[in-house]
């Protein structure tokens, strides 16, 4: 089976990560990443604790800068602009506007506590995208209603469980229509009744749209599920990458067989990954 399995020959990326060093002080977190993400995509991003799966994304949200290397996003760069024939740093309205081309959900949901679910939801479209109020009102029902919480748009964050304020927080991030997603660790905050919730909602979505995502998850079978590619970093760089079947059934470097037989016995915070276990068991 070929690696990209969505990429047609024609196809151009719509995110690619080239040669991206991310250093803090003197520790290197990334080097040289190389990364390609085509339209629609789903990419799972997994791997231990410290190995710069976070910083992957947020160098694409724009939240870090890289220390070397660029990003392309859409067919433009994110960190640079052009400028008299030549490569110059972007300034703020070039990022803001790249950028907008791009969603992020937190571990933690971040909600605007004095706002109902319905605020929170229409905040950026009337604040940023100049919405008017009542088609602002009408896009955020819809994408409220997408994520199960149509009963709920009067209510405040406080009245709502953790999974239901993740999937508020999803459909905030789902409603300024980004071409490419970020999903960081999104129920790793969450009790463990309320991750099926939140991850089902990632699934229908995934299903439904030509939206690319990067899942950066501990959830080996949710990654298994959805991702059409699985990234394995390890020290920051990406150790390997396949299809989840080559990944969870056939991996190939020893770090990567590592990692996963934690899952199967058990991770550090006690819980199996099942269906890892029993895909290969099969
Ligand atoms: N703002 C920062 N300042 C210093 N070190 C950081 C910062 N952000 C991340 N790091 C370090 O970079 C490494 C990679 O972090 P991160 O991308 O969050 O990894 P992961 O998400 O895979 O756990 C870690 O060692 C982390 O401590
Ligand atoms: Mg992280």
């Amino acid at each position: 089976m070929s690696l990209n399995i969505r990429k047609k020959s024609s196809e151009k990326a719509l995110v690619s990560y080239r040669k991206i060093t991310k250093s803090f002080g003197d520790r290197t977190v990334l080097k040289e990443l190389d990364l390609d993400i085509y339209p629609g995509e789903k990419i799972a991003l997994i791997g231990p604790s410290g190995s710069g799966k976070t910083t992957i994304a947020r160098l694409l949200m724009t939240l870090e800068k890289p220390t070397s290397g660029t990003i392309e996003v859409g067919g433009e760069m994110l960190w640079h602009m052009p400028h008299k024939g030549k490569l110059a740093p972007a300034n703020e309205k070039h990022l803001h506007r790249v950028r907008s081309k791009i969603g992020m959900v937190f571990q933690h949901f971040n909600l605007f506590p004095h706002m109902t679910i319905l605020r929170n939801v229409t905040e950026a479209l009337v604040h940023v995208l100049k919405m008017s109020k009542s088609e602002a009102d009408e896009r955020a029902m819809r994408m409220l209603e997408r994520v199960g919480l149509q009963e709920h748009t009067k209510h405040y964050p406080s009245q709502l469980s953790g999974g239901q304020k993740q999937r508020v927080a999803i459909a905030r991030a789902l409603v300024m229509q980004p071409s490419v997603m970020l999903f960081d660790e999104v129920t790793s905050a969450l009790d463990p009744e309320l991750v099926g919730e939140v991850l089902d909602v990632i699934k229908g979505i995934a299903s439904q749209g030509d939206m690319a995502m990067i899942l950066i998850t501990h959830e080996m079978d949710f990654a298994r599920d959805v991702a059409d590619r699985v990234l394995f970093t390890d020290g920051g760089i990406i150790v390997e990458e396949g299809t989840p079947e080559q990944i969870f059934e056939n991996p190939r470097s020893p770090r990567l067989q590592t990692f996963l037989s934690r899952f199967l016995h058990g991770n550090s915070d006690g819980k199996m990954a099942s269906r890892v276990a029993a895909g290969e068991e099969q």
